[in-house]
C-alpha cells in the first residue's frame, strides 16, 4: 500500500506561495507513487495556544481533528514561509496544539514514527531559507524524522507557471527528488 502523506503550508493566505508549493508537492507525491492528502490550515482555525483554554475546554475541535489526521498518515510534507527569519505563528501554533494530549491519545502520538519533507517559498531572494532549520528543529523536537533534502524557492512570485508547476527545471527536479525520497523512505519503513 502506498504511503499516506499529509501535506500543508504554514500560511493561511488565499494566494499563499507556500500553499501553491504544498499543492504541487501533493500532486508530485501522487504522481510518484505516494498518496497525498492536501489540507489548508485555514480550514482548521484554532485560538493561539493558551494553557487556561486547554485546562478549561480541552483541545479545540480542530486540534483534535488534526491530531487524528496526523495519526492516519505516515508522512508529512510541509511548505513553510519565513517571517523575520523564523517560522510562522500558524505553523508553531498548529504543531503545539497537536502535541497536546487528548483523552487517551498521548501528546506526541501524532508525530511518532513520522517522516517529513520540508520546503519553503518566499518572494525574497533566499526563498525563506532561514526558516527551514527552525522547521526542522521544531519537527525533530516533537519526534518527527526530517529528511535532509529540502528546497527553498526564492522569487516565488515568478517561480510558478499558470498550471502551478515550477518554471525552473532544476527546482522541479529537486522537488521530485525530495518527494521520491519521502515515499521510498516511508515504503521501506512499512516493510
Ligand atoms: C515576511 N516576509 C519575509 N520573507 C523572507 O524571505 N524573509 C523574512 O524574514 C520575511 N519576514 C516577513 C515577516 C512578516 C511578518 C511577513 C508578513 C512577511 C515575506 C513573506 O515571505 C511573504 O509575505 C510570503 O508571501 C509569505 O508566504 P505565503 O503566505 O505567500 O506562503
Amino acid at each position: 500500500q502506498s504511503p499516506r502523506i499529509l501535506v500543508f503550508a504554514g500560511s493561511a493566505r488565499e494566494t499563499s506561495f507556500n500553499k501553491r508549493l504544498a499543492k504541487l508537492m501533493a500532486s508530485r507525491i501522487d504522481a510518484l507513487g505516494g498518496q497525498a492528502t492536501f489540507i489548508d490550515l485555514r480550514d482548521y482555525p484554532m485560538p493561539l495556544y493558551d494553557g487556561d483554554l486547554e485546562d478549561g475546554e480541552g483541545l479545540p475541535e480542530n486540534a483534535r481533528r488534526l491530531k487524528q489526521l496526523f495519526i492516519e498518515h505516515q508522512g508529512l510534507a510541509i511548505a513553510s514561509p519565513e517571517y523575520n527569519g523564523f517560522i510562522t505563528p500558524l505553523l508553531k501554533n498548529t504543531i503545539d496544539w497537536v502535541s497536546r494530549p487528548d483523552g487517551d491519545i498521548g501528546g506526541l502520538v501524532p508525530y511518532e514514527n513520522k517522516i517529513a519533507a520540508i520546503s519553503g517559498a518566499s518572494p525574497g531572494g533566499l526563498g525563506g531559507l532561514r526558516a527551514l532549520p527552525l522547521v526542522r528543529q521544531l519537527l525533530s523536537n516533537v519526534g518527527v524524522t526530517v529528511l535532509p533534502n529540502q528546497l527553498a524557492i526564492g522569487g516565488a512570485s515568478k517561480a510558478f507557471d499558470d498550471q502551478g508547476q515550477l518554471a525552473d527545471e532544476g527546482q522541479a527536479k529537486t522537488l521530485d527528488a525530495i518527494c521520491q525520497r519521502l515515499i521510498d523512505t516511508l515504503a521501506r519503513q512499512q516493510g
